[in-house]
């Protein structure tokens, strides 16, 4: 709570109003995603349970992944809370209508509502039911799907069983980057674009090809798609890897906790390339060191999705052979934060610091950490296939041991703590995962 409050005061020193005016108490409303009447009957959506029974693989690799994931996330509830008291209750709908469909659309989630009053159903996320019941694509962002009323699961097995409990309806949309896009591309109520990775895809050359997000986020396996069922090939993997680890760790076995972080490795070894060349010097002089950054990614930038809250930023360091830093920049505070403009100990105190997520500005022209805040969004994020390269100047002293030591590595964050602690949950810091995309390394000899 304490965490809570230095937040709502953070907000209240560097924040400009909020860029609309608060809704009135009917909350806001949106026809499609965030409807004033119910548009579907809680009691209608089957629990992931019911899917159990007979798509347990399904249902385990789905457990695992971040949609299983989407409501009951602490970094999430503590956001919307503070959504939530920047105005006054009647914003909530707007962060949930993704992370779960149905609690939106059935109007268990209302103004002002308490994500421990929720029942059972909205708190499962992203469910089979969120995607398995869509019927069609309304627009490509904000939760932009219609969702079917007939109790019939949408799919593209060749020829389904007809002895299912549900009627299957084919669906080729699944199988689109469109459809993913429906979520996977949020505009904010003023119309500043938060995450893009569909339009970042659409441009890209996985897009020139017909390489959609499953392609690489649901590899394909042969198994049956059901209990009972026939055997078949070509399945999608539903554990939706991305940077995140397994969500619902506590439910993973150790065998599943395994293979779900191998299949995390092997996606991000395919994510970046780095290298690193020291210029001609010799000591007492300046060294002038490039590094080549890549985004190996066909699809999407890097990174992509909520870069405003992830970090990805370019580690270089000159150490001698006695272990004396010649040059860092990329390194942590002693809180482990980034020395940037959100540093507690050294704000400003890395003025090489060369980061690829994205940050906000407000309407005074400050920096600030909250999405309804900001009328800007700058970006430096890598775009698809981009290579970029930095020169960093290392003062090489007179006497010099060497060799020294250079080391370039393209990092990437979950969370940045600072921001975790600014929530209150200090808890939640062991979490946060940080993961080298790719590193690279040499010596010079004086
Ligand atoms: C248009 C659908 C949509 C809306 C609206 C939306 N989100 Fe999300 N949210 C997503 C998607 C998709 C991701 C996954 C992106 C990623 O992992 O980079 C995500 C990821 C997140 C995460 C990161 C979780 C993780 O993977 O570690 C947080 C926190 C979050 N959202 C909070 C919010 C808040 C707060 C709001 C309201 C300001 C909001 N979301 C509105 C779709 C949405
Ligand atoms: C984020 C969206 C999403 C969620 C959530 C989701 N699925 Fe799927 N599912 C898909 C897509 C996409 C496919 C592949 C469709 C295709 O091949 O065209 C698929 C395929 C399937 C298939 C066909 C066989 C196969 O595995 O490829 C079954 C059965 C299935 N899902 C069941 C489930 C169950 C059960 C759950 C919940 C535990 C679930 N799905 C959750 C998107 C989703
Ligand atoms: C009593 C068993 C049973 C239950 C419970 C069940 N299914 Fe199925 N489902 C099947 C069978 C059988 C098939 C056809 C498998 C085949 O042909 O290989 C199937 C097929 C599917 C398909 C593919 C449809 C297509 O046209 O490609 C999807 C998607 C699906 N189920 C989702 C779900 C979801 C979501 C739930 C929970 C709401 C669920 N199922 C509950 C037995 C079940
Ligand atoms: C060519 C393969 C490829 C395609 C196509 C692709 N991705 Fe990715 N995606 C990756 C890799 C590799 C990563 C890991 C690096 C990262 O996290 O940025 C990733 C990461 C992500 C993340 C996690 C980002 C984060 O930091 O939270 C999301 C969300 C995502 N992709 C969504 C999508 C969506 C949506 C599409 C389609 C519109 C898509 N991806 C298409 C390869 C791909
Ligand atoms: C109904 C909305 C919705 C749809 C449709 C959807 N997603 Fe998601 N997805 C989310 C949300 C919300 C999250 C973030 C959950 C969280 O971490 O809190 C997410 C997270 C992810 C992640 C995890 C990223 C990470 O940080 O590790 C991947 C990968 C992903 N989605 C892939 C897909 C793909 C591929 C599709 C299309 C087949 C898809 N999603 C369709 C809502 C959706």
């Amino acid at each position: 709570m304490r965490g809570l409050l230095a937040l709502l005061v953070l907000t209240a020193c560097t924040a400009a109003p909020p860029a609309q005016p608060v809704p009135d108490a009917g909350g806001i409303v949106d026809p499609l995603s965030m409807p004033a009447q119910a548009t579907v009957n809680l009691a209608d959506v089957p629990s992931v349970e019911t899917c159990k029974a007979c798509h347990p693989r399904q249902a385990a690799d789905w457990a695992g992944s971040r949609h299983a994931y989407a409501v009951r996330d602490p970094v999430f509830q503590a956001l919307v809370g503070a959504r939530h008291a920047a105005f006054a209750g009647q914003q909530d709908k707007f962060c949930v209508q993704c992370h779960t469909i149905a609690g939106v659309r059935s109007l268990a989630v209302v103004p002002g509502f308490q994500f421990s009053d929720l029942p059972a159903v909205p708190m499962e996320g992203v469910t089979c039911w969120s995607c398995h019941a869509a019927a069609s694509i309304a627009r490509l962002h904000n939760a932009g799907l219609n969702m079917a009323n007939d109790g019939a699961m949408r799919g593209n097995l060749v020829q389904p069983l007809a002895n299912s409990p549900h009627g299957t309806v084919a669906a080729p949309f699944l199988q689109s980057a469109e459809f993913c896009g429906t979520c996977h591309e949020i505009v904010e109520l003023h119309g500043l674009p938060l995450e893009r990775p569909y339009s970042e895809w659409a441009d890209s050359p996985s897009a020139r090809v017909g390489q959609s997000c499953a392609d690489c986020h649901m590899p394909k396996y042969d198994d049956v798609a059901a209990l009972g069922g026939p055997p078949r090939t070509g399945l999608r993997s539903h554990r939706f890897v991305g940077l995140d680890p397994p969500g619902a760790r506590e439910a993973a076995t150790a065998d599943e906790r395994a293979a779900w972080v191998a299949d995390r490795d092997a996606l991000l070894a395919t994510a970046a390339a780095v290298s690193i060349a020291p210029g001609p010097t010799h000591a007492g002089d300046t060294m002038t060191v490039t590094v080549n950054v890549t985004n190996r990614i066909a699809g999407h930038s890097l990174p992509t999705g909520s870069t405003f809250i992830r970090q990805c930023w370019l580690e270089v360091r000159a150490v001698d052979s006695a272990g004396k830093v010649l040059y860092e920049t990329g390194t942590f505070d002693a809180n482990d934060d980034l020395r940037d403009r959100w540093s507690a100990l050294a704000p400003y105190g890395d003025p090489d610091l060369v980061s690829f997520s994205s940050a906000f500005v407000d309407g005074s022209g400050q920096p600030t950490l909250f999405p309804w805040l900001a009328v800007e969004h700058h970006r430096n994020q890598l775009r698809a296939g981009e290579q970029r390269t930095y020169s960093f100047f290392v003062q090489v002293p007179a006497g010099v041991t060497g060799p020294v030591q250079l080391t370039a590595r393209l990092r990437l964050r979950t969370y940045p703590p600072f921001l975790v602690r600014l929530l209150g949950l200090d808890a939640a810091l062991p979490t946060v995962l940080l993961t080298d995309l790719a590193t690279a390394a040499t010596a010079v000899s004086f």
